[in-house]
């Protein structure tokens, strides 16, 4: 089946941070080689790898210095053959996370073209002389400040839209464009099943490199994302290479709205399997309450059904937590991370897990900024000054939202650096290990670990659950996101109450539905006409034949 991506569930593994096997305080292959029957055992079907090549790692791999050798501190390419291979033979696929919008500035077509203006490999990159003693143009990177950096050898400027040390790569030059089809070729050959398309919006820079209009407003919708340039180019990508070898694709793509995002994922397109959006997970001043995601998930699925397909996730390794950033990870940790996991696992589109969030792992707070390790976090830190914060609150605001929090080791156990690693770690573990942990989740029939097991063969049982329709339940409500999901077997309704407080809710359905699976002690077995949910309790039921 080609679309057997609408099936899969797909698991993150932040390799650094995952499990190390050699003792050097760095994950590796092989600590994801030693996971892998848990990962199984779990029921996913897809392992996401953060990059591997080998990268200065300024930015920790998405800086890439040579696409056909590994990071030396992961292991060998040997070692990464042989997790694919062991992954094939449990029947789960690979994914690759390609960075293909910029390089390292050590990837020698950067050396090559940074070493004259004549140099046949210049136009590898993207290249302008400063006008008036200023930048080229307005453009602002992600990371810090403006988006080009001068070289004084030549006196240009090089385009980087995150760090200075990730020069953007000129996807106008059609030999850069072929290097890149070689390079996602040559992965393929080597048994990768599926591309995560780091930055991929942002490859298609519009001719002329013009202004963007409002440098520091809603940065990411500016005119060099989502240009009609980067759809070209996927196009010739699908042509040459997706296409060609049937292999799964998601691009990164901030910055979408469900408009946009049918440009990427419209089947007929033939561009990607589906794209991460991000309206639901960034800070956007409004609530993320019930009536958030209704409206939400509404808006995304009108627009991409049937002829595409979504992406569903509330964590990765840029994001805080979300059971502290979405849900409640004081009073109601278990709960709310169980909510998240119903609502991932039963919305419409492929789940994505990132690592930990099957244990409700929680954000971080360390005690210093030397124990912070994102090149990111200054561009937090100094936003939020620019709000008018003072420095006690700027902190405030860096601690909650540092990409770190997602990054800290993997909590396997109450032990010596939460089992991560028996040497020193390269980023603290979260001290909340000794409570929050594989080992005890694992043993525990009620612990969020068991439940995200249940959640994943529901949706494997039911095809509902994964390719069926989806529709809002009843009238808005204000604490309460009910939906149901439908094919011609069966028929699922989804009730999430996103708040701390009990929530009222009318069915006047009694009798129709019955309950298959929440996160509170089992209520009555058939839904009635009228019931009460507990704090972030969340339920599902299965309409009666
Ligand atoms: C998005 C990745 O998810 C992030 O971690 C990285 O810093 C930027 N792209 C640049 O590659």
């Amino acid at each position: 089946m080609t679309d057997w991506y609408k099936d899969a569930i797909v698991y993150q593994i932040y390799t650094r941070s995952f499990f190390d096997a050699n003792g050097d305080g760095i994950g590796d292959f092989a600590g994801v080689m030693a996971k892998l029957d848990y990962l199984k055992d779990l029921g996913v079907d897809v392992l996401w790898l953060s990059p591997f090549c080998l990268s200065a790692n300024d930015d920790n791999g998405y800086d890439i210095s040579d696409y056909y050798r590994v990071m030396p501190e992961y292991g060998t390419m040997a070692e990464l053959a042989v997790l694919i291979a062991e992954s094939h033979c449990r029947g789960m696929k690979i994914m690759m996370d390609l960075v293909m919008n910029h390089t390292s500035d050590e990837h020698p077509w950067f050396l090559a073209a940074k070493s004259g203006k004549a140099h046949p490999m210049r136009d590898y990159y993207i290249w302008a002389p400063k006008k008036g003693g200023q930048a080229p143009n307005n453009w602002e990177s992600f990371f810090e400040g403006s988006a080009w950096t001068e070289d004084e050898a030549t006196g240009e400027c090089f385009l980087h839209l995150f760090s200075k040390r990730q020069p953007d790569l000129n996807w106008s030059n059609p030999k850069v464009r072929r290097e890149l089809h070689r390079i996602a070729t040559w992965w393929v050959e080597r048994g990768i099943d599926a591309f995560r398309l780091d930055a991929i919006h942002l490859i298609g820079k519009p001719a002329g490199l013009p202004d963007a209009p409002e440098p520091t407003v809603n940065w990411p919708f500016h005119n060099f994302c989502n240009t009609p340039e980067t759809h070209e180019y996927l196009q010739e990508f699908n042509q040459e290479v997706f296409g060609k070898y049937s292999v799964m694709t998601v691009g990164e793509t901030g910055g979408t709205t469900p408009e946009s995002a049918r440009l990427y994922v419209e089947t007929d397109r033939k561009e990607l399997d589906m794209i991460f959006h991000f309206g639901h997970v960034h800070e956007t001043g409004r609530p993320k309450d019930a009536g958030f995601f209704r409206k939400y998930y509404q808006e995304w699925y009108e627009a991409l059904s049937p002829k595409g397909w979504d992406a569903v996730f509330f964590s990765n390794h840029d994001l805080p937590r979300h059971v502290s950033h979405l849900g409640d990870d004081k009073s109601f940790r278990a709960e709310s991370a169980k909510l998240f996991a119903t609502m991932l696992l039963t919305l419409w589109g492929t789940p994505y897990i990132y690592q930990g969030e099957e244990i409700g792992m929680t954000n971080v707070r360390f005690s210093s900024l030397d124990d912070y390790r994102d090149l990111a976090g200054k561009k937090i830190y100094r936003a939020a000054l620019a709000k008018g914060y003072d420095s006690k609150q700027a902190w405030e605001e860096f601690c909650r939202l540092s990409r770190d929090n997602a990054r800290t080791p993997m909590q396997w156990t109450a032990g010596k650096n939460a089992g991560f690693t028996q040497g020193t770690p390269w980023i603290g573990v979260n001290p909340n290990h000794v409570t929050i942990n594989v080992e005890e989740q694992a043993k525990d029939p009620d612990s969020v670990f068991n439940y995200y097991k249940k959640l994943i063969a529901l949706r494997k049982t039911y095809s509902a659950l994964a390719r069926g329709s989806f529709r809002l339940y009843g009238e808005e409500h204000p604490q309460i996101f009910a939906y149901i999901r439908e094919d011609e077997h069966d028929a699922f309704l989804v009730l999430l109450n996103i708040s701390g407080q009990p929530g009222v809710m009318q069915t006047g359905e009694a009798g129709r539905w019955s309950f298959l699976l929440g996160n509170y002690v089992a209520p009555a077995h058939d839904l009635p006409a009228a019931l009460q949910l507990n704090p972030w309790e969340a339920r599902i039921y299965r309409r009666k034949k």
